[in-house]
């Protein structure tokens, strides 16, 4: 077939996605495996957000709340900020192709760290924008050579902390020093999707950097601490001008009308998200001392994952994980061919994911 294929469309890198428990079983003719490889909540979804959820199942053939009212106020509550400078998404992915949207023409530039989420580059890709990406140094995004490769074509600069997948967070102060220092006009999106499982909350909340009235998004999901990643939703914060830009391109019923009853409940549901961060550290501690046991390296992290190194391919490692039933990520796409991602499971899993991990390097 010959299409008039956009050149730029060429140009967008594959989104790997972690292995589906489903899909390995199927392969491979196993039962019982455990995934340990996209992040998410070991304890399930909240409970709250399931009892809600059962509540609304009748409601199903209504179209949502185009606005997302309820939530967008819930939200807007809790974070102490209005309304106006929320956008919804279908998951916080969502809010990353708003912004390409609304504000990336080809030729434009794109300033993201290297390694990065993956949604980044596409994003830009995708608009036809160019990507300029500027390696970690020692595992931590270097803030001062991407403010070297600022040009006068640069429209968004991406930061994401806690990073995914080093876990590394970037101080509060840096972040405020860098949006000060930013030129009028270019977009700092600051994603936060791990910013719940954060132990050391040193430094000012980066919501009041919003206040400077520069253009700063930042993003926030339901997917990991709230355990909702199945019903994509996530949000944006931002100043209302570009929250207006956003609902300009913004499809209508973007979240469907379980996620935000789910969300809604979920925000509610303290009790679970102190559990999920109890056995998020919990399960972080115990993975970090027994990777350190096995002589690997391993970074601290402030998120809900670890990345280590491992002796040799990290695929082979990967494979071997992946004939006991335990998927991981490999880190060969982030730049990374001697690492692997290890979200934080339930103690049992943990436990399980070390002894595969155990077998395979003493193979
Ligand atoms: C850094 C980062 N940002 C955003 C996302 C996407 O989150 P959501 O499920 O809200 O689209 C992820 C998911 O893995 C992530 O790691």
């Amino acid at each position: 077939m010959k299409l008039p294929i956009p050149p730029h469309l060429l140009a967008i890198p594959p989104y790997v996605p972690g292995k589906p428990i489903e899909e390995l079983e199927r392969e491979r003719g196993i039962a019982g495996s455990i995934k340990l490889a996209s992040n998410e909540n070991p304890l399930g979804p909240s409970p709250r957000a399931l009892a809600a959820l059962r509540e609304a199942l009748g409601t199903l053939h209504r179209y949502p709340d185009s606005a997302g009212f309820r939530l967008t106020r819930k939200i807007a509550r809790r974070l102490g900020i209005a309304p106006e400078q929320i956008v919804l998404g279908n998951g916080s992915d969502e809010i990353l192709s708003l912004l390409a949207r609304a504000f990336l023409t080809p030729g434009d530039e794109v300033l993201l760290p290297q390694p990065a989420f993956a949604m980044y580059e596409i994003e830009a890709c995708a608009s036809g924008a160019v990507p300029v990406a500027v390696p970690l140094k020692e595992y931590r995004t270097d803030l001062e050579a991407m403010a070297g490769r600022l040009t006068d074509r640069t429209r968004i600069v991406f930061l994401n902390s806690p990073h995914n997948p080093t876990g590394h967070r970037i101080p509060a102060e840096a972040v405020a020093a860098f949006l000060v220092g930013l030129p009028a006009g270019v977009i700092l999106v600051l994603d936060e999707a791990y910013i719940e499982f954060v132990r050391d909350p040193r430094g000012p909340d980066s919501l009041s950097l919003l206040a400077s009235g520069r253009p700063m998004v930042v993003l926030r999901t339901f997917s990991k601490a709230y355990g909702l990643a199945g019903l994509r939703v996530g949000y944006g914060v931002m100043p209302p001008e570009i929250a207006a830009l956003l609902h300009r391109v913004r499809p209508p019923f973007n979240v469907n009308l379980a996620a935000q009853v789910a969300a809604e409940a979920a925000l509610d549901d303290e009790a679970f998200l102190e559990e999920s961060r109890r056995v998020v550290h919990e399960g972080l501690d115990f993975l970090r001392e027994h990777l350190a046991r096995l002589g690997l390296f391993c970074l601290p992290s402030e998120a809900n994952f670890l990345m280590f190194e491992v002796p040799g391919d990290a695929r082979a490692v990967y494979e071997g994980l992946l004939e006991r039933g335990v998927i991981v990520r490999p880190l060969a796409s982030y730049g990374y061919p001697r690492h692997l991602r290890v979200s934080a499971g339930r103690p049992e899993e943990n436990l399980r994911f070390l002894e595969a991990l155990r077998a395979v390097l003493q193979r």
